[in-house]
């Protein structure tokens, strides 16, 4: 893993009291892809092969610690990561100065109010792991897709509704739905304006869900995230390789769409 992006998680992962930094970095440097994340990551990759971003001005909304702005930051995109939580946000644009990441910052704000911000117009929008999050999914849609300029690229990855869930855990990362149809996605980009142009999804067995739920057999927030980091080595390559044997809409979904 890239040495920015082991600073990013393991500073995130301090701050938010998760775990001591040196614990953090031994484990990203021995295992190299941990996170659950990956695989959101993996797809996103997948779908934008062969795009260059090379001085496009890019939107990352509901960015997280920020990992996938830094991603697209490192390949020359000019990057604005818009997120909810200010200590995310403040962590972020620390490690963004730390290694000179000069087209990267990232901003404090509630996506649902992009529309009073003036951020301007951008050449491709990311919204990766946030439509599940918002009530009106398709105001936010549309608001995106008029920030879009034309021939712009919009990346959206979306949870499966048809997948297994552990409800307090849905309602604890602030899910306001279960997912989305694989199938139907297309046609609620189309009725904002925005044409899928490449889908992908993952994990069709459903492996992510046995993965949270076998981190649960022991008591404790902490210890949990401790045990589903353990496991992730043992989940993500089984995924990954289920994902690539068997073709059938999984539990992520992702899809590449533009503006006309
Ligand atoms: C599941 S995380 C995904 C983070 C990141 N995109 C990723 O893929 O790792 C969802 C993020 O969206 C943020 N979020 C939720 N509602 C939001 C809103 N209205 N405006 C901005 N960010 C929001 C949350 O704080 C959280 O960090």
């Amino acid at each position: 893993m890239e040495k920015y992006l082991v600073d990013l998680f393991a500073t995130a992962a301090q701050e938010q009291g998760q775990a001591p930094l040196w614990i953090v970095r031994l484990y990203l440097s021995l295992f190299n892809v941990p996170l659950g994340k990956t695989l959101r990551v993996d797809m996103v990759k997948h779908l934008l092969h062969g795009q260059n971003l090379q001085g496009k001005r890019v939107l990352d909304v509901g960015c997280g610690v920020g990992d996938l702005s830094f991603i697209l930051a490192n390949r020359g995109a000019d990057v604005i990561g818009l997120e909810l939580d200010p200590q995310k946000v403040d962590c972020a644009n620390r490690v963004a100065k730390r290694w000179h990441f000069e087209g990267l910052r990232f901003l404090a704000a509630d996506v649902t109010k992009l529309d009073e911000m003036g951020l301007g117009q951008f050449d491709a929008i990311f919204c990766v792991a946030l439509l599940e999050h918002i009530q009106d999914d398709v105001a936010l849609l549309r608001q995106m897709q008029q920030m879009l300029r034309p021939g712009g690229l919009f990346v959206l990855e979306v949870p499966s509704a048809l997948r297994k869930t552990i409800p307090e855990v849905e309602a604890a990362d602030g899910h306001v739905r279960p997912g989305y149809i694989f199938d139907e996605v297309p046609e609620l980009l189309a009725s904002t304006g925005l044409r899928a142009v490449n889908r992908r999804s993952v994990d069709p067995l459903g492996l992510i869900y046995r993965w949270f739920a076998s981190s649960r057999i022991i008591p404790g927030n902490k210890a949990r995230r401790w045990l589903f980091a353990a496991l992730a080595p043992i989940f993500i390559p089984l995924i990954r390789l289920t994902s690539a044997l068997i073709k059938r809409p999984g539990a992520e979904l992702s899809f590449l769409a533009v503006k006309d």
